[in-house]
């Protein structure tokens, strides 16, 4: 492919020189690191540090991904809402094996993460929705995430209505709306280096305290 520039997509390629990533700076557990790294992104002002990629798969094994926020992150693992009916809150019902990668392109960094969900404590997804600025929260009781629509009228006149229902700043969170955590099995961190010889080390769970972790050819 040859765009107006003249340029093919291969040109798009990019040498990573900004840094490296040695088994002795690592913090002896993911958690810690994601923290560093999470921080340097947000000192680094990556735009949108929390924006991640999503993946999961319905029970025939066929996968989906898209872009989700992360809202936040402790020990239980790693935490982002959503509508619990849509696509992704469907196909978690029945396989609750997920992925999430992180790419903090101006760092030449990713992270990816593996593991499990669950629902955050209904209290819990509470206080994230009413952390929503207020148009957010009327959106939710508009969208029934992932179903087809007629047309956009169709959106704009159902935020009218909730926006009647729920005058002011009091607007509930639907039950169908919510918290996942991803509990972690395998946690790796990539660094981008010269010549495609990236560096990439995985942490696995071994116990609740112990991970293993092992450099992974780039
Ligand atoms: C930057 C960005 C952030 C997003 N954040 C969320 C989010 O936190 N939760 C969510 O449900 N959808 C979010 N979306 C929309 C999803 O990518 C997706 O379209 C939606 O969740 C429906 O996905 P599904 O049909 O696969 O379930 C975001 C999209 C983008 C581009």
């Amino acid at each position: 492919m040859v765009f107006q520039s003249g340029m093919t997509l291969t040109e798009f390629r990019k040498e990573y020189t900004m840094s490296g990533l040695r088994r002795r700076d690592l913090a002896a557990d993911p958690f810690t690191q994601f923290q560093k790294w999470f921080n340097e992104a947000v000192e680094a002002q990556v735009p949108e540090p929390t924006a991640m990629t999503l993946a999961t798969a319905d029970k025939s094994g066929q996968p989906s991904a898209r872009t989700v926020l992360l809202k936040s992150f402790d020990e239980r693992g790693f935490i982002f809402c959503t509508n619990y009916l849509s696509q992704k809150g469907l196909e978690l019902e029945n396989n609750p094996h997920a992925c999430m990668v992180f790419f903090w392109k101006e760092l030449e960094r990713q992270v990816a993460i593996r593991g499990t969900v669950t629902k955050v404590p209904r209290a819990e997804s509470e206080l994230y929705f009413q952390a929503r600025p207020v148009g957010s929260r009327l959106g939710a009781w508009v969208s029934q995430q992932s179903t087809p629509v007629s047309d956009r009228a169709f959106l704009e006149e159902k935020f009218r209505e909730m926006e009647q229902k729920f005058p002011g700043e009091n607007v509930p969170c639907p039950e169908y709306w919510g918290g996942y955590v991803l509990a972690p099995i395998t946690i790796e961190f990539w660094q981008g280096r010269v010549n495609r010889l990236h560096d990439r080390f995985r942490f696995t769970k071994q116990t609740d305290k112990m991970w293993l972790t092992e450099r992974l050819s780039p």
